[in-house]
């Protein structure tokens, strides 16, 4: 199968690309490069089923024949962290509703057929005080333009693009609401908590925990997530649905630093941050954030396989073969 991942070559789509390569499948990778990097997807190109070009998914004069080229494509290109939001929401909303227009634009013109899988994010819950987040839940924003819901407002954006190409030119689209994931390739310096962690605690730093570490998430592993994603693109009655992906195990960051203390062996103590010395302003934080999966469970028979002990043991083991070779 021809498979187009835009942002392929960031944290999901790099393991979406290697995943699917080592299916049989043929991978062409679009990415800016604006957080996705060169040593992400080094390793992908002695296969020659793989292809790369380095371009803005706003700009790209290869998107409609790469469209016309996929049987399956993923939009998974978007400007993703707080920290990115809080410093230019700007290109923030270009990036992730322009771009996501210009996709399902060449979509619509050139290959309709194309089976797209949209990322939204469980950010567009919101405010929302459910214990536990299923599909028809509310969507909860809070008025006055705090910008901290740019990228929020810009996913719901991208769901609302999604259903408008399916109603008026029968695309065919799945919307998964990413949960927070985790894994190899993802980088701490965009805000992502669980690699931040474990750069502290293997090198015996303090442990940042932004506010008092009560709020609590639930993490998949991207291994378990890109199996998810392949499994409702090829799932029929999972088209022109919105579908929670992620794992339902919660636990608060303060219980995670420790986690991460104890199987690092680690001799960091843990710091607590006001969010306005983390972020520079009075961020607003969700108190918690665990999907209900019993909607993927039900259309594709999906369980996540990896633990978060298992995980956080593999990112441990890789974040130290990584520290002795620089
Ligand atoms: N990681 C998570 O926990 C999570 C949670 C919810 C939703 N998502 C969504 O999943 C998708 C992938 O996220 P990720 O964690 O891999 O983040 P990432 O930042 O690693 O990947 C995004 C990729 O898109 C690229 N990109 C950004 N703007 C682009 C543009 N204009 N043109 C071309 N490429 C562009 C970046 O360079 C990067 O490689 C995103 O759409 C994100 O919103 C992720």
């Amino acid at each position: 199968m021809n498979i187009l991942i835009t942002g392929g070559a960031g944290f999901i789509g790099c393991n979406l690309a290697a995943y699917h390569l080592h299916k049989g499948d043929s991978v062409f990778v679009v990415d800016n490069m604006s957080t996705g990097s060169h040593v992400n997807i080094a390793n992908l190109f002695s296969n020659p089923s793989f292809q790369f070009e380095e371009a803005d998914i706003l700009l790209w004069d290869g998107l409609k024949e790469r469209v016309r080229w996929a049987q399956r494509i993923y939009h998974l290109a978007a400007i993703v962290g707080v920290k990115k939001v809080l410093e230019d929401p700007r290109a923030v909303m270009a990036a992730n509703i322009a771009g996501t227009e210009r996709v399902f634009r060449a979509v619509a013109a050139v290959n309709p057929a194309a089976q797209v899988i949209v990322a939204s994010s469980s950010e567009v819950y919101g405010f929302n005080s459910k214990a536990i987040f299923s599909e028809s839940d509310d969507v909860v924003f809070k008025s006055g333009g705090r910008l901290r819901w740019c990228y929020a407002v810009t996913k719901l954006s991208d769901e609302y693009l999604a259903y408008s190409f399916m109603k008026k030119s029968g695309v065919k689209v799945v919307i998964v609401r990413l949960f927070n994931t985790i894994g190899p390739h993802q980088v701490g310096r965009y805000g992502m908590v669980v690699p931040r962690f474990i750069d502290q605690a293997i090198t015996n730093v303090p442990i940042s925990v932004y506010g008092q570490g009560q709020q609590t998430r639930s993490f998949c592993d991207v291994r378990d997530t890109i199996v998810a994603l392949d499994l409702l693109a090829s799932c029929p009655a999972a088209n022109g649905e919105i579908v929670n992906v992620g794992n339902d195990r919660e636990i608060s960051i303060q219980d995670l630093a420790e986690m991460i203390i104890a199987r690092s062996k680690s001799k960091s103590h843990i710091s607590c941050i006001s969010y306005e010395d983390a972020y520079g302003i009075d961020f607003e934080d969700i108190t918690h954030r665990r999907p209900d999966i019993s909607k993927l469970k039900r259309l594709t028979g999906f369980s996540p396989r990896w633990s978060l002990e298992q995980t956080l043991d593999t990112l441990i083991d890789l974040a130290r073969a990584k520290l002795v070779s620089i």
